[in-house]
């Protein structure tokens, strides 16, 4: 009998072709989350889980599942699963680091660009035939060029967001948990800085840090209140990083001109207020959104499986290795 792996949503189909030859795929092909209880039954005697961002991997679902022994996320976010539990219990975790770096910083510069030059809300006066013929003072946005990013999270992602800056000649700050090495520092012109004077000195503040109790909240009103009041502030990492609630306050008071946000506290929902606001630009999570790389992170979360269930091999994106190493010991 061929292992049972379980797939939550709807993949592009060239990722479910490298799982249906070596196992009875549990394919559910909806493109709505699933609800929890279904999830919880349908792990039962699985061997492997694809799972999106939208599924807790926990100790609930692990009880549920006894037989697990992978779980793939189809993300590079790891904040729904819980891998010191997974390890615990001998369940090696993968997600897709690498595929998404260059797109997700393509998708930042869209938001910065977007927001400081007013893109979407010209693009709604258009549509509601309120352009009345060229004005100078209309719609007038922010320059890019030449101004200061501060990149909150100096990963994969926020060092490809930096090394776009080059192209418009802006002084880039960061500031991380570690400092990046000289080599890196010098190629993309960034200078490491404490998250205070990141946030006093820069006109576009970006968060590309990975969501965990130290970074929850970590824009709450009163770091808000440090930035600039002509800064924008933009969010392609996780929305829980940011208070919702106090950047509602932030946009309405003036505290800082505007943000561009592709991720929410309370994904899908938005904090109250936050929609009816002209100067945020709210997209549905799109950061990873082509056809390239969602093929490409289809193929790696499944490629995963298949690697570590069909061939025995380790999975070199694997975020827990040893428990790899301990099941091919045993
Ligand atoms: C991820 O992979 O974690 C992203 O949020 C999806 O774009």
């Amino acid at each position: 009998m061929k292992p049972r792996v379980v797939v939550t949503r709807n993949i592009p189909a060239e990722s479910l072709e490298l799982l249906t030859p070596h196992f009875d795929v549990d394919y559910r092909e909806r493109s709505t989350p699933i609800p929890r209880r279904e999830l919880l039954r349908r792990v039962k005697n699985a061997r492997g889980l694809l799972c999106l961002l939208t599924e807790r991997v926990n100790g609930e679902l692990l009880d549920a599942a006894p037989e697990l022994r992978i779980v793939s996320t189809f993300s590079v976010g790891l904040d729904h699963v819980d891998v010191p539990e997974c390890t615990r219990r001998g369940v090696l975790v993968t997600h897709t680091p690498g595929v998404l770096t260059e797109t997700c910083a393509d998708f930042t510069w869209a938001l910065i660009l977007s927001v400081a030059r007013r893109i979407v809300e010209g693009d709604r006066m258009m549509r509601a035939g309120k352009y009345k013929g060229w004005d100078p003072l209309m719609l007038l946005g922010a320059d890019v060029h030449n101004k200061t990013l501060g990149i909150l999270g100096f990963g994969r992602i926020g060092q490809a967001v930096a090394r776009r800056a080059g192209g418009f000649d802006m002084r880039v700050l960061y500031s991380d948990v570690r400092q990046a090495p000289g080599a890196v520092e010098r190629d993309l012109h960034a200078t490491f800085v404490d998250t205070e004077t990141l946030l006093k000195e820069s006109d576009f503040v970006c968060l590309h840090t990975v969501l965990d109790q130290t970074t929850y909240h970590l824009l709450d009103e009163r770091r808000l209140r440090m930035m600039k009041k002509t800064a924008y502030l933009i969010n392609g990492a996780r929305g829980p990083i940011i208070d919702e609630g106090a950047l509602v306050k932030a946009l309405k008071g003036g505290w800082i001109r505007g943000a561009a946000l592709d991720v929410y506290e309370n994904e899908p929902k938005m904090a109250a207020g936050l929609a009816a606001l002209p100067n945020a630009v709210l997209i549905p999570h799109l950061a990873s959104a082509t056809l390239e790389t969602r093929g490409s992170m289809g193929r790696l979360a499944a490629g995963s499986i298949a690697d570590y269930l069909a061939f025995g091999r380790a999975p070199s994106n694997a975020v827990n290795p040893q428990v790899a190493r301990s099941a091919s010991a045993a």
